[in-house]
C-alpha cells in the first residue's frame, strides 16, 4: 500500500518514491516565468503581424509616391519611340494622320501606368483630330504597340488584343474585354499637348 507523502515509481510500481515537498516548488519563480512566456508570445504575435503589414504599407507608400496623370500635365515623347526627342514636349503636328505615338506626363515617367497612346484619327493641327488612351492593355497589363497595325488599330504584343482608336478604343479583337480608358487632351499656352484631366477609368486589368 502507498504511504502518505509518497508517490509510485511508474517503472517499478512496488517502489514508493518520496513525494515532492511544496517547498521544492518556487511559486514566485513559476509566475515570473509564466509572465515572461506570455510576453514572448505577445511579442511573437506582434512580429508576425508586422511581417505582413510592413510590405503592404511600403507598397501603399510607393503607389502614393507614383503620381498619376493630372490636368495640365505636359505630354512628352516616351523614350521607346522617340530617340533624341524623348522627354521633350509633343506638339499636335508631331502626329500625322493615321499614326500613333506614345507619351508620358512630364516628370511622371517613373510610373509605367502613365504611358499613353495618342492617335491622330482626323487631319488638323488642333486636338480635334487627336485622341488619347491609356497604353496599358486591359487584358493583362502589357504596354500596347505605339505603331498602329495595318487596320489602324492599337494592338497589344502579348495576346494580340486590338482596340479601335476611332471608336473609343473599343475591343475589336483578342481576349481583352474592356476598352482602353481615354485621356482628355488640351493645348498648353505654347501649343504643346497637355492632359486636360486624369485618365477616365481603371488602368490595365481590373
Ligand atoms: S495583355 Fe494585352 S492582350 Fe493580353
Amino acid at each position: 500500500m502507498m504511504r502518505a507523502n509518497t508517490r509510485t515509481d511508474t517503472r517499478n510500481p512496488s517502489v514508493d518514491l518520496p513525494a515532492p515537498e511544496l517547498g521544492d516548488f518556487d511559486v514566485q519563480q513559476y509566475s515570473t516565468r509564466r509572465r515572461f512566456l506570455k510576453w514572448m508570445i505577445r511579442i511573437g504575435y506582434g512580429a508576425f503581424a508586422l511581417a505582413f503589414a510592413l510590405p503592404a504599407l511600403a507598397l501603399r507608400a510607393l503607389q502614393t509616391e507614383q503620381q498619376g496623370i493630372a490636368e495640365g500635365d505636359v505630354l512628352v515623347f516616351a523614350s521607346g519611340n522617340a530617340g533624341a526627342q524623348a522627354g521633350t514636349a509633343v506638339k499636335p503636328g508631331d502626329i500625322p494622320e493615321g499614326t500613333g505615338l506614345q507619351v508620358f506626363p512630364q516628370g511622371k515617367t517613373d510610373n509605367q501606368s502613365n504611358l499613353v497612346e495618342v492617335v491622330r484619327i482626323a487631319p488638323g493641327e488642333g486636338v480635334d483630330g487627336l485622341v488619347a488612351y491609356s497604353a496599358i492593355c486591359t487584358h493583362l497589363g502589357c504596354a500596347v504597340y505605339a505603331k498602329l497595325n495595318q487596320a489602324g488599330h492599337i494592338a497589344c504584343p502579348c495576346h494580340n488584343s486590338q482596340f479601335d482608336p476611332a471608336n473609343n478604343a473599343k475591343v475589336v479583337g483578342g481576349p481583352a474585354n474592356r476598352p482602353l480608358p481615354p485621356l482628355p487632351l488640351g493645348l498648353g499656352p505654347d501649343g504643346s499637348l497637355i492632359a486636360s484631366g486624369p485618365i477616365e477609368g481603371p488602368i490595365g486589368p481590373e
